[in-house]
């Protein structure tokens, strides 16, 4: 089967350990249902799994991917749900669940011509959704929806700055936000990505690091040490930190300890999101009319070029790949 996959693991040469070509899946549970790939979205977790984050050794060579959209062997249009958890798990928020990985960690992933997934997480493909948007959906849109509408507390009216305005979950927060009546304000390295962020929906774009005019509601991170600081002083007292993830790496120069109790802060972290939140995503999108930004689409022969530009952070929106 045609796939993208990590061969190995290079921490310094990510793309080094990335193999399209053929490949025999490993077995998954006999019950899981097959979907035929029509499209899939590239994420930085394919990249932290290239460089050996999150992904042992032992599970190598492992189809990358979290994100796809297809149709099942009895003709259904789905989306997938990547969160995968363990059959005994009895809470009610799959995100809890401390058995749960996402595709692509323990199970084979949806850089491929086909992928198998649990029953539920083959969730339906409202027909308004092309099957490259709804591709992007899984991950980056999943994360920032429940980052904005489970974590963050924001109320229409309120203030959120998002770090980084070009990846994939920030271009997903601008988007969602400013349907969900927010004042959304970004920063970015780059002032042509910062006005790109405008043209989006951002009531205002920033320089990363600035000093903002007012203070804000919430932060959405997920840039990490680079930005850290900054998001810290940029909240009201009070205020919200939403954290996903930490692109320029997990360990800031200052954590800011006192700053968050003094102020006080509340600082959550988020991953992923529900099934439910997945299906409440998908309608917010038909009933608002916003769709994902989409970078570029490429054949999935060509995913290295993919992950090149987010390696060099050269992208605004989602990367789509098609088998
Ligand atoms: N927990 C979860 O469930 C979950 C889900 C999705 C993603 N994530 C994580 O969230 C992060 C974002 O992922 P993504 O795919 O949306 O985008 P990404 O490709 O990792 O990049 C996001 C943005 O970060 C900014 N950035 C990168 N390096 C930076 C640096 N050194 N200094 C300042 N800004 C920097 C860039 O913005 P500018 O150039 O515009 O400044 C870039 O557009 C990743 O670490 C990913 O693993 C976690």
């Amino acid at each position: 089967m045609l796939a993208a996959y990590a061969a190995r693991a290079d921490p310094a040469d990510p793309l080094s350990a990335l193999n399209v070509g053929d490949i025999d899946p490993p077995e998954v549970p006999a019950d899981w249902v097959q979907v035929n790939v029509r499209a899939a979205a590239l994420n930085h977790h394919d990249i932290w799994s290239l460089r050996g984050v999150g992904l042992a050794a032992d599970r190598l060579p492992m189809i990358l991917g979290c994100d796809a959209a297809g149709v099942t062997d009895d003709g259904r249009e789905v989306i997938i749900h990547a969160v995968i958890n363990d059959p005994d798990f009895v809470g009610s928020d799959a995100t809890y669940d401390p058995a749960r990985s996402l595709l692509s960690e323990r199970y084979p992933g949806t850089l491929a011509v086909a992928v198998r997934v649990p029953r539920a997480n083959a969730i339906p493909k409202p027909p308004e959704l092309s099957f490259a948007e709804a591709a992007c959906l899984p991950t980056a849109w999943l994360t920032a929806y429940r980052m904005l509408f489970t974590q963050s507390g924001a109320k229409p009216g309120d203030t959120v700055l998002i770090q980084g305005a070009g990846g994939g979950v920030a271009t997903a927060l601008i988007t969602l936000g400013r349907h969900a009546g927010l004042r959304v304000w970004v920063t970015s390295r780059d002032e042509a990505r910062g006005a790109r962020a405008v043209a989006l929906g951002a009531h205002q774009a920033f320089p990363s690091g600035t000093r903002l005019p007012e203070r804000v509601d919430a932060v959405m991170e997920t840039v990490g040490a680079a930005t850290w600081s900054h998001s810290i002083n940029a909240l009201r007292p009070g205020g919200t930190l939403v954290i996903c993830g930490a692109t320029s790496g997990d360990n800031p120069a200052k954590a800011e300890l006192t700053k968050i109790f003094f102020k006080p802060l509340r600082v959550i972290g988020s991953t992923m999101g529900t099934r439910a939140e997945l299906i409440s995503l998908t309608q917010m999108l038909i009933t608002t009319g916003v769709r994902p930004v989409i970078d570029r689409t490429l054949p999935l022969t060509d995913a290295a070029e993919g992950f090149a530009a987010m390696i060099n952070g050269d992208v605004f929106g989602k990367i789509v790949v098609e088998p």
